[in-house]
């Protein structure tokens, strides 16, 4: 990671603070005052700045199946939500889901307290691929239709009209179809049937980038650490 990222993401200052910092010879890495913020850190090395070690903050990365009826926050004071499957060792390690999936939609949600990476995950700018299977009820879909939601649809039904990303649509049956989109809007997978009359009545996300989960899981709310490999390919399709 690049020294002047690590001192911001440990709260030393600002990126342009902590380059000003450097530039007056107030950082050492390994005993050597370090000249160039740009300069890559390792976490075995030491580094000080104003006489204090700066600790290198230990990312964690889990991948989780969520079960309908919680929602994606740590915390509510009324509902169960994902932090309650979080072991109570991990509290206090900001730990926050990477996005947000509705309080009736299943299935894969990554929890990290990466911020960078989750950041990155959930910018448009990076096309992450996630894909949906879905249950509806309304009349099948029409190849037009289907061409229609991969050019990406003009959706109308909130404040403001909003064109969606193109996506991936296949039908697997008369009421049932898998979508994969790049995008992350509000209820987008909702939205986008709603726009052509179907009402989703399940949904699971099955994969985000290369992470898969079942399809029809034995029990949801399985919670489990991803692995360096994982990690390693996330990362890498968001140039980290
Ligand atoms: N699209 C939706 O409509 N809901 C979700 O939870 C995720 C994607």
């Amino acid at each position: 990671m690049r020294l002047d990222r690590l001192l911001a993401n440990s709260g030393t200052g600002t990126r342009s603070s902590v380059r000003s910092l450097i530039a007056s010879g107030g950082v050492t890495v390994n005993g050597v005052t370090a000249k160039d913020p740009g300069m890559q850190v390792k976490e075995t090395d030491v580094i000080i700045c104003g006489g204090t070690e700066i600790g290198h903050k230990e990312n964690l990365y889990f991948l989780f199946d969520k079960p309908d009826c919680v929602l994606t926050a740590m915390e509510d004071p009324r509902l169960p939500c994902v932090g309650n499957y979080i072991p109570d060792e991990l509290r206090g390690k900001k730990l926050a889901p990477v996005g947000r999936l509705d309080y009736h939609t299943t299935g894969l949600l990554i929890i990290t307290n990466d911020g960078e990476l989750s950041h990155r995950l959930q910018s448009p700018k990076y096309h992450i691929a996630k894909r949906y299977l879905v249950t509806f009820e309304g009349k099948e879909w029409s190849e037009k239709e289907i061409g229609e939601v991969k050019e990406g649809v003009t959706l109308t039904d909130m404040d403001k009209p909003v064109k969606t990303a193109p996506a991936l649509l296949s039908v697997t049956g008369s009421n049932t179809a898998e979508i994969t989109l790049f995008e992350g809007k509000t209820h987008e997978v909702r939205r986008i049937f709603a726009h052509f009359g179907k009402e989703v009545t399940a949904l699971r996300r099955i994969s985000l980038a290369d992470l898969e989960i079942e399809k029809t899981p034995e029990n949801t709310g399985a919670i489990r650490e991803l692995t360096e490999d994982e990690i390693k390919s996330l990362k890498s399709e968001v140039r980290l």
